[in-house]
């Protein structure tokens, strides 16, 4: 059959509040148009972010039955510890109460004061983690990602030639290496098998760890299995044994790839750093048997695990997304090309070309988005990682300026995706008197999540 279609049915729904346009400018005027100060009430399709916010199995509500939550020694903990084993080959696995705890953990022992880190890109959080400990986040994309309209299959790949470079230059500042799988921040576009093989071996020749920001592990899997050459057919699970054998360990946020509504982890070989980082653990997450974590939540992800490398889940997974991205780009919308692994990214730069980057023309999208329909998105350009000088306040912008939708997992239907598809065309007919927006206020850190905005006129 042609039709891909959700490979489950649906036991228990969430009704959705419909909302008018008056209402809707009413709420985000409220909310300073920052669409993270809405409550989730007031939004018709929520994504925001699939992190956290998919559809849970029955088995998985029937496992968070089973729940342990004893302190020390939970059962619940040794199906969770099983389950990261078995999928990803790491001995030891520290839980935490989502990634960016695990992220926390990793830079308070390889962070500090003139340390560099090379990623691929680094997520917003993971920047955060690496720059408060007081080393550099060092973004490292490769050349196929600057063009958003170009159908290259691993536009998520690390440059090589700039890891080397930096590896030759700095090498002693360097105290690991992070490849993010798919690459979020760049759309969420794969990694190749193929330029994570290339890492770890200059990783090897510069006797450096390689880690691995998992979030999106089995999507990136899929993608590795039908877009790189000598990988069709090959199992789920064993790509994804593949790219986790070439790394010293990984952090992982199971809100994403675990398919539960919180939790993660960071796993290693390592046995020294292992009883490290249950040291910092104690401190700051909770016991080594359960971190941050309820022992119920353990056993949602310990499943969750299971059911995110299914083949069937993974195809259904990527066409709803796929769906999204071919019909788009079949209207002229500019959107970046190929369709990612968990989202659709709209390419405000090119939707709003009058607007300059100091507009922020991804924020002035979402809000018209929502405005328009009701959908939450986000804005990932320069309002959420332009950097700013400390010292001159001089702002730089983005290498683009996105607009993500991100696809909640298992949560919604290919009805609210054709509602979504026909949102964005009503917008897009309308571009031409789209605004941009101003900052009225400003945090230090992450402002995007809590800015204030006022819109220009129009
Ligand atoms: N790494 C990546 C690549 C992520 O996308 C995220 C979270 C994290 C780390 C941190 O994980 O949220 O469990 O602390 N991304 C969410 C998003 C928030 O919307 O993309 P966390």
């Amino acid at each position: 059959m042609r039709t891909i279609i959700e490979p489950f049915r649906i036991k228990s729904v969430e009704p959705i509040r419909m909302t008018t346009r008056e209402e809707r400018e009413r709420l985000l005027a409220k909310a300073h148009w920052n669409l993270f100060h809405l409550s989730s009430a007031d939004v018709i399709i929520d994504l925001l972010t699939d992190s956290g916010t998919g559809a849970m199995s029955s088995e998985q509500w029937a496992a968070v039955m089973r729940g342990d939550e004893s302190y020390a020694g939970s059962p619940s903990f040794d199906r969770f510890e099983k389950a990261v084993q078995e999928t990803m080959g790491f001995e030891h696995v520290i839980p935490t109460h989502q990634g960016r705890a695990a992220e926390h953990l990793l830079f308070e022992v390889f962070g500090g004061d003139g340390q560099i880190v090379p990623n691929n890109t680094h997520f917003d959080t993971t920047r955060a983690n690496a720059e408060r400990s007081g080393a550099q986040a060092l973004d490292l994309p490769c050349a196929e990602s600057e063009d958003t309209s170009s159908d290259a299959p691993f536009k998520g790949n690390m440059s090589l030639r700039g890891l080397e470079r930096v590896l030759e230059a700095s090498a002693s500042f360097i105290p690991l290496v992070m490849v993010t799988v798919t690459n979020n921040a760049s759309g969420g576009q794969p990694v190749s098998l193929e330029n994570l093989r290339a890492v770890s071996d200059l990783c090897k020749r510069f006797a450096k760890p390689l880690f691995i920001d998992a979030c999106r592990f089995a999507e990136n899997a899929y993608l590795i299995q039908q877009r790189e050459p000598g990988q069709a057919g090959r199992p789920i699970p064993d790509i994804v044994r593949d790219i986790f054998d070439l790394a010293d360990g990984c952090t992982m946020s199971a809100k994403k790839d675990g398919l539960a509504n919180i939790g993660g982890f960071l796993a290693c070989r390592d046995p020294d750093l292992a009883a490290r980082l249950r040291q910092l653990l104690v401190v700051t997450e909770g016991f080594p048997t359960y971190g941050g974590l309820a022992g119920r939540d353990l056993e949602a992800i310990a499943r969750g695990l299971a059911e995110v490398v299914e083949q069937d889940y993974l195809e259904y997974r990527h066409a709803s997304i796929r769906y999204v991205v071919d019909r788009l780009a079949e209207q002229g919308v500019p959107v970046l090309r190929p369709a990612g692994g968990h989202a659709v990214f709209l390419d405000a730069d090119r939707f709003l070309p009058a607007l300059e980057w100091s507009e922020y023309p991804g924020q002035a999208l979402a809000i018209e988005l929502y405005l328009e329909g009701g959908i939450r998105s986000c804005e990932i350009g320069s309002l959420m990682l332009g950097r700013r000088d400390p010292k001159t306040g001089e702002e730089h912008p983005a290498r683009h300026e996105l607009v993500r939708l991100a696809i909640p997992r298992r949560t919604y239907t290919q009805s609210h995706m054709d509602y979504v598809l026909e949102v964005i065309a009503a917008v897009f007919e309308r571009r031409d008197a789209i605004a941009g927006v101003e900052i009225e206020w400003q945090p230090e850190v992450l402002r995007h999540f809590s800015a204030r905005f006022r819109r220009a006129e129009g």
